[in-house]
């Protein structure tokens, strides 16, 4: 696939995605409308959709064809993402008043509507995996993919990262509690979106175990990234103030080894988890090119 192949493919896939967020939607809203409003609001705010197409990839992947199937999950990862954001935007743990180019939904709507929203999209995603898992023709499939989401979003996963980042801010951190705040805040959405994927295909549990290793690999790439970024970009590319690890006083990869160990550990993490997919004996080109586009992203 050339770049610019594998561009049209890449956006493609993300209006693909946004139509599946938007028929995902809450209807039949009475008096909550502020609270409908503000989940649209954050929700197709226009990110990169990562999550949602590593899903749909890794389905793909493991030979799931029945794409209907597999949209209300991917929603669903969205969703748990999107309140993520509009929670680590709060006052009381980043304080962040832009993302992806726009106010944050707690500037726009209020505090108060910021947590509820937050809130409402995380309830809203698991109901909407459910409904989807209840419609498979192998229920146990979506289950599967149900019991890898909450485990990964929660107190082993993405919010105990969190936690402990939210503690350490401010303070000197070891590797070993870097370590763990990367995998847990940053690479566990990314783990459940493949394998998540990978269940809803039904592969085997020793591939759902081999691309989990991927999600990992792929996750603290990204976030290492997204340290370079905060001091390399500029706020118009990445939609945010750039600066704020700084400002926060976050101890991040880069400040603890280096821009460029930095750097070539982006390039070494994601190179690993391409020759995990490339010996497996399924394929998904797509799903490479797009594992190693991330090691030279701008936002
Ligand atoms: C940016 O994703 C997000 C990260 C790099 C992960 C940061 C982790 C948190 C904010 C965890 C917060 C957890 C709780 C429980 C509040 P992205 O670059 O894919 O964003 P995009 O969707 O805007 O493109
Ligand atoms: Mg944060």
């Amino acid at each position: 696939m050339t770049q610019e192949q594998f561009q049209d493919a890449l956006n493609a896939r993300v209006s693909t995605i946004e139509k599946v967020l938007v028929s995902a939607l809450p209807k039949n809203i009475t008096m909550q409308k502020t609270i409908a409003d503000a989940m649209e609001y954050s929700l197709m705010a226009g990110g990169k959709r990562l999550r949602p197409m590593l899903m749909l990839e890794a389905y793909r992947l493991f030979g799931g064809s029945d794409e209907a199937e597999i949209e209300p999950f991917m929603a669903a990862i969205e969703m748990i993402h999107t309140y993520s954001l509009v929670h680590d935007d709060l006052p009381a743990m980043d304080n962040d008043e832009y993302r992806r180019g726009r106010k944050t939904t707690h500037i726009v709507y209020g505090e108060d509507m910021g947590i509820l929203a937050g809130d409402a999209l995380l309830n809203y995603a698991y109901e909407t995996a459910v409904e989807g898992a209840l419609k498979l023709k192998d229920p146990a499939n979506g289950l599967k993919a149900l019991q890898i989401l909450s485990r990964k979003a929660g107190v082993y996963g993405m919010v105990g990262g969190q936690v402990v980042d939210v503690e350490l801010t401010g303070k000197p951190i070891s590797e070993e509690q870097l370590d763990f705040i990367y995998r847990y805040k940053t690479s566990a959405l990314l783990e459940a979106s493949l394998m998540a994927g990978a269940a809803l295909a039904g592969a085997a549990e020793e591939e759902i175990a081999q691309i989990e290793c991927v999600g990992r690999l792929v996750g603290l790439a990204f976030q290492i990234q997204d340290d370079i970024l905060d001091l390399t970009s500029t706020a118009e590319e990445l939609g945010k103030p750039i600066g704020s690890d700084l400002r926060n006083e976050k101890t991040t990869y880069v400040s603890l080894h280096g821009m460029r160990e930095a750097e070539e550990a982006v390039e070494e993490y994601s190179k690993e988890a391409v020759e995990i997919l490339e010996n497996l004996s399924e394929e998904n080109e797509f799903l490479d090119q797009l594992i190693v586009s991330l090691i030279h992203r701008k936002k």
